[in-house]
């Protein structure tokens, strides 16, 4: 690529009040991740050298998102787009190159658009050139003007349009990539818009169109370019990365069963030979092995899902499961759950922050939280470990081969050791050495015929057996 220097200025300080949202427009996320990020990031993959984020409305939230990633100017007042572009005047004001200016509210632009802009840009030469595309439906954007032969003249707002101006379908992307010793002069000319009290970035075309080269670049996919403005939008937005994260993976040898029902995150990684069920999402930076079935009416968020893994009408977050697992239907891996190879965590089964060994499983009604567990441990239906004192949160420590009896409370801190046998319905309070069987309940007692103390007999009405009783 060319060799003069390129940055990128990227305006996020506006409200965003038609989001109606309490967030800052440009932190609101898509398929979970702040809009903002999607942005940078592709910035960071693209040609560009050196970032700048104008910031100002919940300042805060945007620099937490990107700090050590990009630098930051600050804009006190919305005194909009014009005036947040210079508010990077000191921190880009004397450097030589090209700045890519972008919208921080175009969460779907990639790499390839960026580098096709900057290349054009060089490639013709320009000062400034001013990114378009085409809508069928131009609503809300500003519309490009253009003179008898073609060449740009200005941007119109969609508010302060002509009715004839309305009608063109060519708008403003928001992004212009400029040269950036003109670009601070220019931006210091701007006056105010009489219409909107503001500063109209778009004011550079007419600006610069007398005394300097001023060209256009239009882009062919028009969606990738979209401006977010409420929460409609982000909808449409959602849907768009979706379907082409959707797509990208069908090809890549993954089978979707009713895609527009699943949704997989920007930076999910899911390798071929893998099938996801209807109405699933998985999101964050969760991986998903080969040869894993995935789903139906699943959740999976940061989950590092190996090969060979079901996981059926469950919630996985922040926790990995091992290769030849199934998980659910309906379990709930949690905060650092981590699940062994051959293990089965079946209906309602909560794990979390805790690690099983191998083959290890808990088939149905068990919660295991703070736990670490050897292999080939069974939990038995509805055992639990009573990790919480009301106050505090305690470990339990469960060796290999254990079998843990139905109904069981191992109360934490407690250790058992190898080997163990727990009968069911034991409420343990005492570590169990290795090779025992424990059994912590009270004993049986049969009363002999007292039964039908109690139980009335069969097709007999209550007084009948008070007679009884009598005689
Ligand atoms: C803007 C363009 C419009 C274009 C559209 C493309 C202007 C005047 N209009 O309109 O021509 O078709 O984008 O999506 O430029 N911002 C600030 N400080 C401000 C105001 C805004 O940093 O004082 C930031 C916002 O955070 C946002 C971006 O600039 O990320 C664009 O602002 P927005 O209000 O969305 O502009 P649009 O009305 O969409
Ligand atoms: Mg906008």
């Amino acid at each position: 690529m060319g060799t003069m220097n390129k940055y990128a200025l990227i305006l996020a300080a506006g409200k965003g009040t038609r989001m109606k949202t309490k967030l800052p427009k440009c932190a609101f996320p898509i398929l979970k991740k702040p809009m903002i990020e999607y942005i940078v990031e592709s910035v960071e993959e693209s040609d560009i050298d050196e970032t700048c984020v104008v910031v100002g409305h919940k300042r805060e939230v945007i620099e937490d998102l990107l700090k050590g990633r990009v630098s930051f100017a600050y804009q006190a007042h919305q005194l909009g787009t014009g005036h947040a572009a210079l508010s990077a005047k000191d921190a880009l004001g004397d450097r030589e190159g090209t700045t890519l200016i972008l919208l921080g509210d175009m969460p779907l632009i990639d790499e390839a658009i960026i580098d096709n802009i900057l290349t054009t840009h060089e490639k013709m030469g320009n000062d400034l050139t001013v990114v378009t595309t085409n809508y069928t439906d131009p609503t809300g954007y500003g519309r490009i003007i253009r003179d008898k032969y073609g060449k740009i003249e200005s941007i119109v707002e969609d508010k302060e349009t002509t009715e004839e101006q309305r009608a063109i379908q060519e708008v403003n992307t928001g992004i212009y990539a400029i040269n950036n010793q003109y670009l601070f002069q220019i931006l210091d000319k701007i006056e105010k818009s009489a219409y909107k009290n503001e500063y109209y970035l778009t004011d550079i075309v007419h600006l610069m169109r007398q005394d300097y080269s001023v060209g256009t670049y239009t882009i062919r996919d028009s969606q990738y370019v979209m401006g977010v403005n409420d929460l409609y939008a982000i909808s449409i937005a959602e849907k768009v990365l979706r379907d082409k994260i959707n797509k990208g993976l069908m090809l890549s040898g993954v089978s979707m069963i009713n895609p527009e029902t699943i949704t997989v995150g920007h930076n999910v990684r899911i390798e071929g030979n893998v099938t996801v069920y209807p109405n699933t999402t998985i999101t964050g930076e969760s991986t998903i092995a080969e040869g894993s079935l995935i789903g139906p009416n699943t959740e999976i968020h940061n989950g590092v899902i190996h090969r060979n893994v079901q996981v059926k009408h469950s919630y996985v977050y922040d926790s990995v499961v091992h290769e030849h697992t199934t998980i659910g239907p309906f379990a709930h891996l949690r905060n650092n759950a981590n699940i062994g190879r051959d293990n089965r965590i079946g209906n309602f089964v909560e794990v979390k922050k805790s690690t099983t060994g191998k083959n290890t499983k808990a088939s149905h009604l068990a919660y295991i939280g703070d736990t670490t567990t050897g292999a080939n441990v069974n939990f038995g239906c509805g055992s639990i470990t009573v990790n919480y004192d009301g106050k505090e949160k305690h470990q339990t420590h469960i060796g290999d081969d254990v079998f843990i009896g139905c109904n069981t409370n191992l109360v934490a801190p407690i250790r058992v050791e190898d080997n163990v046998f727990i009968a069911a319905g034991s409420t343990v309070t005492e570590n169990i050495p290795s090779g025992s069987l424990a059994i912590a309940r009270n004993k049986q007692i049969n009363k002999a015929d007292y039964a039908r103390n109690l139980i009335k007999p069969k097709g007999k009405t209550v007084e009948d057996s008070k007679d009884t009783e009598k005689k």
